[in-house]
């Protein structure tokens, strides 16, 4: 594996393996790796001679100075299991060499997608993402990204970033890799107690039993409150949103629920346990 931490390094790193016409895999990551990363960089491993990986803690998306400087960071760690993915390129740059005239000035606005739900209780975090995932496809120009279903609001943003500005890369949404008791993970569970650990469940029980008043016909709403009451039941948890919604964020609970067999959905719910902001989501619907 080939670390870079330069966009100068990365570049030329890049334009090697293009010009012998390698196909490339971007898996972009703050660090912190868990299976959740691992396999994306599988799936990026299986499809592209040469895979990349970002580690980058980006202070743009991040609203809270505390919640930056506690952000879990083990880049010993991080590189061993870049090793043994058979990652090809590591990109670990400073935030110096990402901004060097400090915050940018143009950034991209991902418009309405990044002010509700996990943008209205954090505001700038979207327009954070979008940019420097917009840097990372600049400098690498991979052939495909691949991002995680757990955080699914940002993979909506990124969907729609490449879109609306063109980029030419496909955009690959693997799924949440979850403990045996079903805790989606996170880089960010680390900092649970083991009684939060334990209270953080709610979530995925939560969500299956959504999923399960969903199969039996309730309509969007009723399953929203499904899953709100269920987390609302454990006391360490402090709900936040409990929704229903289609794969641009729309919401669904305003319409009868499709059949069986049709038109996506997700619930979506998030929620604070000792401090500690955890989403999770559940496609239903299909
Ligand atoms: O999901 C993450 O780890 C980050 O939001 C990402 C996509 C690497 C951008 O900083």
């Amino acid at each position: 594996m080939r670390t870079v931490t330069t966009a100068r390094e990365l570049r030329a790193e890049m334009s090697a393996h293009r010009m012998r016409g390698a196909g490339v895999g971007l898996v972009p990551t703050m660090g912190a790796l868990h299976a959740g990363h691992q396999a994306l960089l599988a799936r990026a491993r299986d499809r592209h001679e040469v895979v990349v990986a970002s580690v980058f803690v980006n202070p743009m998306q991040f609203e809270r100075a505390d919640d930056l400087a506690r952000y879990p960071r083990d880049p010993s760690r991080d590189r061993s299991v870049l090793e043994e993915a058979s990652v090809d390129v590591c990109f670990s740059p400073s935030v110096d060499e990402m901004y060097p005239d400090g915050e940018p000035v143009v950034r991209v606005d991902p418009g309405p997608l990044g002010s509700v739900l996990e943008g209205a209780s954090r505001p700038g975090h979207f327009a954070g993402v979008a940019t420097v995932v917009a840097k990372l496809l600049a400098l690498v120009a991979p052939d495909a990204v691949y991002l995680g279903e757990k955080d699914f609001q940002q993979l909506v943003v990124v969907r729609r970033l490449v879109r609306d500005l063109s980029f030419p890369v496909g955009v690959v949404g693997c799924a949440t890799v979850r403990e045996p008791d079903g805790l989606a993970l996170s880089s960010r569970n680390s900092r649970l107690s083991p009684a939060g650990r334990s209270a953080a469940t709610a979530l995925h029980r939560a969500l299956l039993a959504g999923a399960e008043a969903w199969r039996g016909g309730s309509d969007p709403a009723r399953c929203e409150q499904v899953v709100a009451r269920e987390v609302s039941s454990e006391p360490l948890a402090s709900l936040d949103y409990a929704v229903a919604v289609d794969d641009r964020l729309a919401s669904v609970s305003s319409t009868p629920p499709p059949p069986v067999g049709h038109a996506p959905a997700r619930l979506l719910v998030a929620a604070v346990v000792e401090g500690i902001r955890l989403i999770d989501n559940l496609e239903v619907g299909r």
